[in-house]
């Protein structure tokens, strides 16, 4: 099948079985991209399940729209942080919701919107939303060394502080703008060796995550969803990242425990609250691709499907 952003759908199947889309069911899928999951479950709920989806970014949502046409009157589409989903569909509704998390592949190989370190005269931006926010190159002309030293740190890149270094001293002579300028910088304090991922992988991505608020949309959204849930309704979420992976698994985790404990203190019994759990989750270790699919779509590598039904 051929997807408008030339992005193949990971874990396609393993979604649509955990959603079981249903005519008559209302789904949400708040990481619509070009529309490859959204099309799925449209489809798997003829002839009149119905559809909400969102994406913060204003050039998928034009090719999900193309994408999604033979669907049309059964979908509504806007631009927007799946975090604030509960403002606009109805608490209690939906049968299921899907947030497939990260980039699409037109923004990671567009040549202007600064995602990749391979288009190198691209504009240091990033946005998803590029009607506001602080773009990457703000960001690094801009933070101090410490805070962006905790920014590499904190995505495991282990050169953080040689890079942080070089960054300060090319900033001063003149402002970052480019991707070109980011990855010489990167090169330049710790070249990395050939055949091994690209050296300054970790360091686009934990610019990338900041950029877009990628955790706390995401910790913000875990909740939204649930409150838009109907009983028995499914959460599904794909993540790419052991960052991201943690806060789905501990939030799913905490849904389906039956007690609730004081902020930041440890899981002691005498320190429970007991209360009815509000979830169950489906596979306690998550849902890998199968060999097949990582073959036939290498991105598909790193990602990791939850799933908890809201009680
Ligand atoms: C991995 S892609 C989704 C691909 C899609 N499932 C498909 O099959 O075509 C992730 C998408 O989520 C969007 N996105 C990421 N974080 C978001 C957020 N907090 N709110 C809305 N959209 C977001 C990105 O712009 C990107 O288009």
């Amino acid at each position: 099948m051929e997807f408008s952003l030339g992005h193949q759908p990971v874990l396609l199947q393993e979604v649509i079985s955990a959603l079981r889309p249903q005519s008559g069911g209302r789904y949400f899928d708040g990481t619509c991209g070009g529309g490859g999951h959204s099309f799925a479950i449209l489809d798997a709920s003829r002839p009149d399940g119905w559809l909400d989806a969102c994406d913060r970014d204003d050039e998928a949502l034009v090719a999900a729209r193309t994408y999604l046409a033979p669907f049309a009157g059964r979908f509504a589409l806007r631009q927007g942080n799946f975090s604030e989903v509960d403002k606009w569909v109805p608490h209690g509704s939906c049968h299921g919701v899907l947030l497939d998390l990260g980039v699409n592949s037109h923004q990671l190989t567009s040549d202007y919107r600064g995602f990749s370190f391979q288009h190198e005269t691209a504009a240091l931006d990033m946005r998803m939303d590029r009607s506001r926010g602080t773009t990457a190159a703000d960001i690094l002309n801009h933070w101090e060394p410490a805070q962006l030293e905790r920014l590499f740190w904190d995505n495991e890149e282990s050169h953080a502080r040689r890079i942080v270094r070089v960054i300060i001293e090319v900033r001063t002579t003149r402002p970052f703008e480019t991707v070109g300028q980011l990855v010489d910088a990167v090169r330049r304090a710790a070249p990395g060796r050939p055949g091994r991922t690209h050296p300054a992988t970790k360091v686009f991505q934990a610019l990338r995550m900041v950029v877009n608020e990628e955790l706390p949309s995401l910790r913000q959204g875990l909740q939204s969803a649930m409150r838009i849930l109907a009983k028995q309704g499914i959460l599904a979420v794909i993540s790419f990242h052991s960052g991201e992976d943690r806060v789905v698994k501990e939030f799913m985790r905490q849904e389906a425990r039956d007690y609730d404990l004081p902020p930041n203190e440890p899981d002691l019994p005498h320190l429970r609250r007991m209360r009815a759990p509000r979830g169950r989750l489906v596979d306690r270790k998550g849902i890998e691709p199968s060999e097949n699919e990582i073959a036939a779509n290498p991105r598909a590598r790193s990602a990791r499907l939850r799933v908890l039904e809201k009680l």
